[in-house]
Parts: C-alpha cells; sequence; structure tokens
C-alpha cells in the first residue's frame, strides 16, 4: 500500500467514526421524548410526590429517576463541581433566575440558590433541556463541565444553568427536600 493509500484509509476510517458518534449521540437524546410520549402517563401523572434512595450515590455520579413523567437529575457534586459553580459571575448567566421551586420566585441563580444543601453537594434538576424538551447529556458534559444538549447545542453548567446555545432557562429545581441523610423527597 502507498503511502497515499494509507491516508485515503486513515481518512475514510475516521469519517466512519466521526459520523457513527455523532449518530449515536443523537439518538440516545431522541429516545427518551419517544418513550415519554408512549407511555400511559396518566398513573404516573398521579404520582404527585416520590421517594428516591440517594444512599448509593457516589461523589461525581448522578441518579435520574422518573417523576410524573420525566426524568428527574439528582447529582452528588464534587467539590471541584461546586468550586466552578460558586465562581461563576452572575453578571454572565443567560437565566439570572434560580427556577427553583423550593425558594422564592425572583431568587437569583447563585449556585446556593440552586442546590438542596447548604454545602452545594446534592443538585436536583428536571432533566429537560428549556430549550425544546429532549434529555441533556451529564457526568461533565459540554463546553462547562455540566449537562450538554446534543439537538441544538445548549450547554449547561455545573449548576445546570444554561451557558450557551438556544435555551432560554436554566434546569427547572422542582420540588424538592431530604428526609434524613439517604433520602430525597420529590413534590
Ligand atoms: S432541545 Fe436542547 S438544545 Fe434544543
Amino acid at each position: 500500500m502507498s503511502h497515499a493509500d494509507e491516508h485515503v484509509g486513515n481518512r475514510r476510517d475516521f469519517l466512519y467514526y466521526a459520523t457513527a458518534g455523532a449518530g449515536a449521540v443523537a439518538t440516545g437524546a431522541a429516545v427518551w421524548p419517544l418513550v415519554n410520549q408512549m407511555n400511559p402517563s396518566a398513573d404516573v401523572k398521579a404520582l404527585a410526590s416520590i421517594r428516591v434512595d440517594i444512599g448509593d450515590i457516589e461523589v461525581g455520579t448522578q441518579l435520574t429517576v422518573k417523576w410524573r413523567g420525566k426524568p428527574v437529575f439528582i447529582r452528588r457534586r464534587t467539590q471541584d463541581e461546586i468550586d466552578a459553580a460558586r465562581a461563576v459571575d452572575l453578571a454572565d448567566l443567560i437565566d439570572d433566575r434560580a427556577e427553583n421551586d423550593n425558594v422564592a420566585a425572583d431568587s437569583d441563580a447563585s449556585d446556593a440558590n440552586r442546590t438542596l444543601d447548604e454545602n452545594g453537594e446534592w443538585l436536583v434538576m428536571m432533566g429537560v433541556c428549556t430549550h425544546l424538551g429532549c434529555v441533556p447529556l451529564g457526568d461533565g458534559a459540554g463546553d462547562f463541565g455540566g449537562w450538554f444538549c446534543p439537538c441544538h447545542g445548549s450547554h449547561y453548567d455545573t449548576a445546570g444553568r444554561i451557558r450557551k446555545g438556544p435555551a432560554p432557562r436554566n434546569l427547572p429545581v422542582p420540588v424538592a427536600a431530604f428526609d434524613g441523610d439517604t433520602e430525597i423527597v420529590l413534590g
């Protein structure tokens, strides 16, 4: 094989993998709304509140649960994630409201107004992009190390605040509270 042939082969491989990767991401992001629509949601909606065992969630990981027919992200943040979120200048935010049902409606979007505990370790948010409702990818995704919605490229930071892309609002924080050290009640 000549150098020229090798070059073509490598280039094809690269294109193939790049295409496959993008396809996988798009599929993953699109699945939830479809599945969601097919569910008979009446029984799910009847579950006004649910209890979630958070005892096994390690630092730096998140659990996604279904509540009222929608995904809810429960993340136990690392100190780096907390520090990054708290270092943000509020003037840089696209949506400067807390978007948190647990605090006053006119509260600002500071990290403390978005998290469930004083230390900022626990972040609970609807896993629904505020653009058109896709489920963002998590675990440090996107340009701001938080969540990324590949549908149209919305980037959320480690506090779930929209930082770049078409989504207009921070990921909403639903009514939530601790019950002891190992349970969170949603709703
Ligand atoms: S639905 Fe998330 S960016 Fe469009």
